[in-house]
């Protein structure tokens, strides 16, 4: 299956691009590895300072890949929640000791939604479409997003996002909080890579004491990440699931 991480550390800044344009940048298992090697890479590394998450093509990323959804929710090995490389790019966020920064132009679905949750800051072009529709594919919130949507924007937009499955325009989620600025597409990449820069170049252990003192507990954060993903993978065998992932790929037969 085609789709890579591509990975490029430059100026105290690891830059890491999730590229399946024909996909919309849909997430497979071999992407979920490769995203979360390339975070622990980044904090393995003392010249880097910084994580930048971006997508290819005009798009973050649709989320997990349908089609090993559909396979996870038959029984097979290497789908979504069931599929290794997810748990491990979860894991990643949640314990990630360095700021992890996104620029999100186009479609941020899903775990390309509920990764902004878990970052620091983010960079949106006005094309950013931010949405997750678990409960419209008969699925529940991952990634600790059940307890990090709220606290960012409070319950009823939370509910919104989560559960009604509304997509939140650019300025929608800057007005939500997700987002700390809506720049001109042709801009976010120089303006995410200024920003991660500029925390590259700080005081290492300064900017990491302070960053975990502002983030929540990873401890509480990851025993909600675990418990959603178990969950999670409960309704991935569901009848609802399973019919929702079956309309989707055959919406265009
Ligand atoms: N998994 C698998 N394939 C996906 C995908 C995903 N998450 N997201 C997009 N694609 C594929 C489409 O099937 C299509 O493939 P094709 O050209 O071979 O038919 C291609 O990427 C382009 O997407 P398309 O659906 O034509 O784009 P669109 O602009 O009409 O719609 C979305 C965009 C995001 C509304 C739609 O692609 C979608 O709903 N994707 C699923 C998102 C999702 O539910 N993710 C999981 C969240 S938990």
């Amino acid at each position: 299956m085609s789709g890579t991480i591509d990975i490029e550390t430059k100026d105290g800044v690891a830059l890491l691009v999730m590229n399946r344009p024909e996909k919309k940048n849909a997430l497979t298992d071999a992407m979920y590895h490769a995203l979360a090697d390339g975070m622990a890479a980044a904090e393995a590394d003392a010249a880097v300072g910084a994580v930048l998450l971006a997508g290819a093509g005009g798009n973050f990323t649709t989320g997990n890949d349908i089609v090993d959804f559909l396979a996870a929710s038959k029984g097979g090995a290497n789908g979504g929640a069931g599929g290794r490389g997810v748990g491990r790019f979860l894991m990643a966020q949640v314990e990630g000791k360095k700021p992890l920064i996104a620029a999100v132009e186009g479609l941020a679905v899903g775990v390309g939604a509920t990764t902004l949750f878990q970052c620091d800051l983010v960079y949106a072009a006005e094309s950013a479409s931010i949405r997750t529709p678990f409960v419209d594919l008969g699925l529940v919130p991952e990634n600790g997003s059940s307890l990090l949507a709220p606290q960012l924007m409070g319950h009823q937009r939370a509910f919104e996002m989560l559960a009604l499955s509304e997509p939140f325009d650019a300025r929608r989620a800057e007005a939500a909080g997700i987002v700390n600025r809506v720049v001109p597409a042709e801009s976010l990449m120089e303006t995410a890579l200024a920003a991660a820069r500029r925390l590259a170049a700080k005081p290492r252990e300064a900017l990491l004491a302070t960053r975990a003192m502002l983030r929540p507990d990873p401890e509480a954060v990851k025993a909600v990440s675990l418990a959603e993903s178990r969950a999670f993978a409960e309704r991935l065998g569901s009848a609802e699931a399973r019919a929702a992932f079956e309309g989707f790929l055959a919406r265009k037969a």
